[in-house]
């Protein structure tokens, strides 16, 4: 007995000692890799050639000039409705606007403007040395629609200023960066900067309905002239403050990719009746239970297995003690913090493809038990998985014969850009943030949720960065698209400030760049 029981301590103890060894050997591991050296993103070899910068001090009659254009343009009415409804009004009277707002702009002998698709714009900027491939910067004119409702302001078309923010539809989604890009220039050229490297602005006028009338001309017209792009630059995400935990220092997100999106139909018919002596199953009790297993079975965290890793493992050096020990050993954690993430509907789409059930119609009166109900069901779809994939667990999820599932439209995920020391668009905007945003802490590429005009570029160049150089705080989220849209003129400012650097930081020599490029513009 006592020996048994001797033996039974000594192997419990040889297995605590082993799991305790585990244990020792895991914890050094999750250490060295929380505050090991670790490569801190992009190293950057752009920093000679510092002297010749014009400089950025906008005077204060300047930034009343900003105010005053980025206003002007948020009052015009750009809304677009639908592919087929947009205010085409508005929208002609952009040209006159900028064509009165940015005059150097449209006197400079090396700049060339083109009307593209009736209302888009294409600017063709002609850098002094054709050796360097051209990069562009790309916005968008057209918002969606607001109505007066719930705004701390009288009317979201009227730009009014409070407590040193512009309010109204369009002064984050997009007209920032469309105003932003040509401000930054006008600015440039009154300095009498003439750029070496050429680049395109491209400012589409549909990118709320999709961008096939603007962005996808525009790219059809560079594509037939024979253009490949450095790098694209578009909206897409931001400058996180407090976002992640309160106390950490700003984080500047570069979106490397973009989710894809499926729109799918689905539809019961049954023989119309009487609702005195109604069938055992209607179409619409058939189409609801249909919905209820989709919405109620999610599809699967992927948490991991995209680009979004990357951004929660680059974030490490700004957190603090456990939340670094976690992120920096995502190989051990993934799950658990993919169990966290999708608590959160704002952080939910990091981790899946969302569904979102957006449209039901069915029945017309009482006493009638309708033939036909159809609903629409809207994906955004992981970085890891495809368009076939969803559609794949959607018919396994539905299993009914009787529900028709149609596919309206679909886009795969954007093609991953490449976020390495290697790539001149990732060395010269993590050179521009740190130039600009001294304070910011990390720049981290992330993924875009939602979906911009850059998707239809990948003809043109593998490297396309989505950010908007603009504090974005945990409560902005809901403005987009949603009330109280807004921008402070500070951030606005930096904005300019911004884009003024980086049209010169893409002047900068870059001893990685292979000096073999010849294109005629
Ligand atoms: C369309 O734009 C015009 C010109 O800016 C404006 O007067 C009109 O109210 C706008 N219409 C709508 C429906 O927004
Ligand atoms: C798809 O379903 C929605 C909602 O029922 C309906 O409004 C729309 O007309 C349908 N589209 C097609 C092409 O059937
Ligand atoms: C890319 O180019 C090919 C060949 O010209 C064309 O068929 C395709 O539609 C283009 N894709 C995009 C997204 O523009
Ligand atoms: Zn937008």
């Amino acid at each position: 007995m006592t020996t048994f029981r001797a033996r039974l301590r000594g192997v419990l103890c040889g297995a605590g000692l082993g799991l305790c060894g585990v244990a020792l050997v895991l914890l050094v591991v999750m250490l060295l890799r929380t505050y090991g050296t670790r490569p801190s993103g992009p190293a950057t070899g752009l920093r000679a050639e510092r002297q010749r910068r014009a400089l950025a001090a906008f005077s204060p009659r300047e930034l009343q000039e900003l105010k005053e254009v980025l206003q002007g343009a948020v009052r015009m009415k750009t809304v677009s409705f639908s592919p087929d409804d947009q205010n085409i009004t508005a929208l002609a009277e952009f040209k006159p606007y900028i064509y009165k707002a940015f005059p150097r702009v449209f006197s400079t002998s090396f700049i060339q403007h083109e009307i593209i698709g009736d209302y888009s714009h294409l600017f063709t900027i002609q850098g002094s040395n054709p050796q360097l491939q051209p990069y562009m910067l790309i916005a968008h004119i057209d918002v969606v629609p607001a109505s007066p409702d719930g705004w701390d302001v009288s009317d979201p078309f009227s730009a009014e200023e409070r407590d040193g923010f512009i309010y109204g539809r369009g002064t984050l989604d997009n007209k920032n960066s469309a105003m932003g890009i040509l401000h930054a220039l006008e600015f440039l050229l009154r300095r009498n900067y003439r750029p070496q490297r050429s680049f395109y602005i491209g400012l589409g006028h549909d990118e709320e309905v999709d961008g096939k009338k603007g962005a996808m001309k525009i790219v059809a017209e560079l594509q037939s002239r024979g253009v490949q792009l450095s790098f694209v630059l578009d909206e897409g995400s931001f400058i996180f403050n407090g976002v992640i935990s309160r106390k950490e220092k700003p984080i500047a997100v570069i979106a490397i990719t973009e989710k894809g999106a499926l729109n799918i139909n689905l539809s019961v018919t049954s023989s119309p009746g009487h609702s005195s002596a109604p069938p055992k199953r209607t179409s619409i009790g058939i189409l609801s239970e249909a919905l209820y297993k989709l919405e109620t079975q999610p599809m699967p965290n992927l948490f991991g297995r995209g680009p979004e890793i990357r951004m929660f493992e680059e974030l490490v050096p700004a957190l603090s003690f456990p939340l670094n020990i976690v992120m920096a050993n995502l190989w051990f954690f993934a799950s658990l913090v993919g169990r966290f993430l999708e608590q959160n509907p704002t952080t939910n789409p990091l981790v899946r493809t969302t569904t979102a059930i957006s449209m039901f119609h069915a029945g017309i009166k009482t006493n009638v038990i309708p033939p036909r109900a159809s609903a629409s069901v809207n994906f955004r779809i992981h970085p890891s998985q495809t368009i076939d994939e969803v559609m794949r667990i959607v018919e396994e999820k539905i299993d009914d014969k009787s529900v028709k599932i149609e596919v309206m439209n679909a886009f795969d995920p954007s093609h991953v850009s490449p976020w390495d020391d290697q790539t001149f668009g990732t060395q010269v905007l993590h050179q521009t943030i740190l130039d600009v945003f001294p304070d910011v802490a990390i720049v981290a590429p992330g993924v875009c949720i939602g979906n911009t005009d850059s998707r239809h570029y990948s003809n043109l160049t593998k490297a396309i960065y989505r950010f908007n150089p603009v504090t974005f705080k945990a409560d902005d989220l809901s403005r987009f698209h949603g009330l109280n849209e807004r921008i402070s003129m500070k951030d606005y400012a930096k904005q300019v400030e911004f884009l003024f650097q980086l049209i010169q930081n893409c002047d900068l020599n870059q001893p990685t760049e292979p000096n073999t490029y010849h294109h005629e513009l």
